[in-house]
């Protein structure tokens, strides 16, 4: 008797480990099938809130292949249309380069013969680099003029090859509207797609558009859908309240596969410690990060480089860069943005001023810190 208790024993432990072995097997098989290999960030913002500078955090991973404003072919073509006609293109297009097929630019780029012909190619360093180009190893930082000398004739076709030999694609965009539109790309289960929501105070924004010029057709597009000729109060107007449409869908009863997709920053808060953000980024999207990165990311928010082989628009204190506003705009355009953004303002902790003394008295703070708004 106590024999055949040992073999009953024997059987039970045996099935007992081959059920849990299988089921521990098919429960990693099904996070296999789950999960892609592959991870995918949507850098989301609006023009002038310092986008361009969270795209290149990204951009000097060796494991991230980074394009900036591809959807801006999109937009040119379509410049005839409203806004809201052109989301839906704009998004099919991201979805296709999310999955490395760049045959979708087709359509938008008459002339596809170079990787040169996409608009900010040389901004890329996975454009710079093999399979690519060699002007640059993949473990470089960027280097705009080396970058544009040596590969501006390399063949379309390679940007496609480049895409697939990265576990990540990272993408930013200033020209959507609303959130929804996106919803597609983040319930298809062939992405692993993550948003980075980046929001800035109005009046700088503002202030930054003042200088730059080229941006005529997204101003003429959006205040033509709010039939006006092109009004810079109409389009500041507008792209508040695209930051608030996008911010309320995600924080406001979100729908269950934004879960832990969705991160919203503000640019005050990123530059007061660029490092910080940059290591809960990388952390949120699966990058690790090296000690030559964090003393580059350092090196250009804390000194300014003096050539080109950096970027000029972020160089330097970025701090001080990001008060600068205050001193170059004028107290009725200050007041004007804040009836226009009186709802982002308050959505995000931005302090209106009331007087020119409190406009530019730097020692008054106007961003309410994190979780007092
Ligand atoms: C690539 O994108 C184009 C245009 O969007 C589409 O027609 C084609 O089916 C896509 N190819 C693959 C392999 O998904
Ligand atoms: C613009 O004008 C058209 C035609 O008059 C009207 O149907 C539409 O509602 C207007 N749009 C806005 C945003 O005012
Ligand atoms: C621009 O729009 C604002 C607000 O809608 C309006 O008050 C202003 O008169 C417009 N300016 C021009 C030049 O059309
Ligand atoms: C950052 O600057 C320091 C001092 O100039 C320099 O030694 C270091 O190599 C720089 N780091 C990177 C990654 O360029
Ligand atoms: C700036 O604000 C601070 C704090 O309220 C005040 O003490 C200081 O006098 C102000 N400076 C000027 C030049 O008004």
């Amino acid at each position: 008797m106590p024999r055949r208790s040992t073999i009953f024993k024997l059987c039970f432990l045996v099935y007992t480990s081959w059920y849990a072995g299988w089921k521990l097997f098919s429960l990693s098989g099904q996070q296999f099938m789950r999960r892609p290999l592959k991870s995918q960030l949507l850098i989301l913002s609006s023009w002038r809130s310092g986008s361009s500078f969270v795209g290149q955090l990204f951009n000097q991973s060796p494991d991230v292949f980074y394009l900036l404003e591809p959807t801006r072919h999109v937009w040119t073509i379509f410049s005839r249309r409203s806004p809201n006609f052109i989301q839906a293109p704009m998004r099919d297009l991201l979805r296709a380069i999310f999955s490395c097929n760049m045959s979708a630019f087709e359509p938008y780029i008459q002339k596809h013969q170079f990787v040169s012909n996409l608009f900010g190619w040389k901004e890329s360093r996975a454009l710079c680099s093999p399979p690519v180009c060699n002007a640059l190893l993949r473990s470089d930082f960027i280097d705009r003029p080396k970058c544009m000398h040596i590969c501006h004739q390399s063949p379309f076709e390679k940007m496609e090859e480049a895409c697939r030999t990265y576990s990540h694609v990272v993408v930013k965009v200033v020209r959507f509207l609303n959130l929804p539109i996106l919803y597609p790309l983040l319930k298809d289960p062939s992405l692993n797609l993550k948003i980075i929501h980046l929001v800035r105070d109005p009046r700088a924004i503002l202030s930054s558009r003042e200088y730059l010029p080229g941006l005529n057709v997204d101003d003429t597009i959006i205040s033509r859908a709010q039939n006006s000729s092109r009004n810079i109060s109409v389009v500041m107007q507008e792209i508040c309240q695209a930051q608030v449409q996008i911010y309320k869908a995600a924080s406001q009863n979100p729908p269950p596969f934004l879960k832990d997709r969705y991160l919203m920053v503000r640019h005050e808060d990123l530059v007061r410690d660029p490092l910080a953000y940059l290591r809960e980024w990388y952390d949120y999207v699966g990058l690790s990060i090296t000690p030559k990165l964090e003393s580059w990311v350092y090196n250009i928010t804390h000194r300014a480089i003096s050539n080109d082989r950096g970027f000029m628009h972020f160089s330097g204190d970025s701090l001080k860069i990001a008060q600068k506003w205050r001193k170059k705009l004028s107290f009725q355009k200050v007041k004007e943005v804040q009836e226009l953004c009186k709802q982002e303002m308050d959505m995000f902790g931005y302090q209106r001023v009331w007087s020119e003394e409190h406009l530019k008295n730097m020692s008054l703070e106007l961003v309410l810190p994190q979780g007092m708004y």
